[in-house]
């Protein structure tokens, strides 16, 4: 008798402590999920689909887009991609507020909240806040690429291809004050002489977020005559061009 009441009682000991291990694994599952990756997943995924949908497939898509480059927000959450995650207003807004590279603007216009990409465009978009760079505001600006890249560049120079403007820096991505406008994981910087290039009729502008852009020439081409130096990321040792 005694001897079934010690079974009995350790077998329920066990149960007991393997029920307490299983709910604590899902309590571990649950705070893994409230305050792991997932969620900055979930806001990296709607910046990834705002930027895709902003800068290149608005049209494609039949959004209206505002001439300055701006779509009612209802509208953009209303695109499967967004609707499938269930995003929400409170969601555009905290991934607006937390992205590091100030890619989207919101605003409001007589009630209706309305969003933009900041740059990057492949259609048309007219005055997106773009100042225009006067001669002497900065010594040089620095275009990142892919060394993939070069051997066209060098040859042919910077070009736009089907984008708007070819995107530059003021410094290099180890700067902090330096946020967007150069790849951190560029293979080279090519340093551009930005006042030879405005006083010879390019057209810089710098952008709400501080990167600097230009169409190029007539032809979409930053040439080569306007290279200070091309520099390899990784060891600092100079490229030459023709
Ligand atoms: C840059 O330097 C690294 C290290 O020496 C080298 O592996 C790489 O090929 C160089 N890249 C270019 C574009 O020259
Ligand atoms: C950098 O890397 C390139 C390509 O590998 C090499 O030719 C050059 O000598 C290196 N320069 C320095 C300063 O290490």
């Amino acid at each position: 008798m005694v001897c079934y009441t010690q079974l009995w009682l350790s077998i329920l000991q066990f149960q007991l402590s393997l029920s307490s291990t299983i709910c604590s694994f899902f309590e571990k599952k649950k705070q893994f999920k409230l305050f792991s990756p997932l969620n900055t997943n979930r806001n990296t995924i709607i910046s990834k689909t705002l930027s895709w949908l902003l800068r290149h497939a608005a049209l494609r898509e039949n959004l209206n887009v505002s001439p300055d480059g701006f779509v009612d927000i209802n509208e953009v959450l209303q695109h499967k991609r967004l609707k499938k995650i269930s995003c929400t207003p409170e969601d555009v807004r905290e991934v607006v507020a937390t992205n590091s590279k100030q890619r989207f603007t919101l605003r409001d216009r007589q009630g209706t909240l309305e969003i933009c990409a900041n740059q990057g465009h492949s259609f048309p978009v007219d005055n997106l806040e773009l100042i225009p760079v006067m001669p002497y505001e900065f010594d040089y600006v620095i275009h990142g690429t892919y060394l993939k890249n070069w051997d066209s560049i060098r040859v042919y120079g910077l070009k736009r291809m089907k984008r708007n403007h070819i995107h530059f820096s003021s410094g290099l991505p180890s700067d902090k004050n330096i946020k967007s406008g150069i790849r951190f994981d560029a293979e080279i910087y090519i340093y551009i002489d930005i006042n030879k290039a405005l006083l010879s009729g390019l057209n810089f502008f710098r952008s709400v977020n501080g990167v600097v852009l230009s169409s190029g020439n007539e032809d979409g081409i930053i040439e080569t005559k306007y290279f200070l130096k091309v520099v390899n990321a990784s060891n600092g040792s100079h490229l030459t061009f023709p």
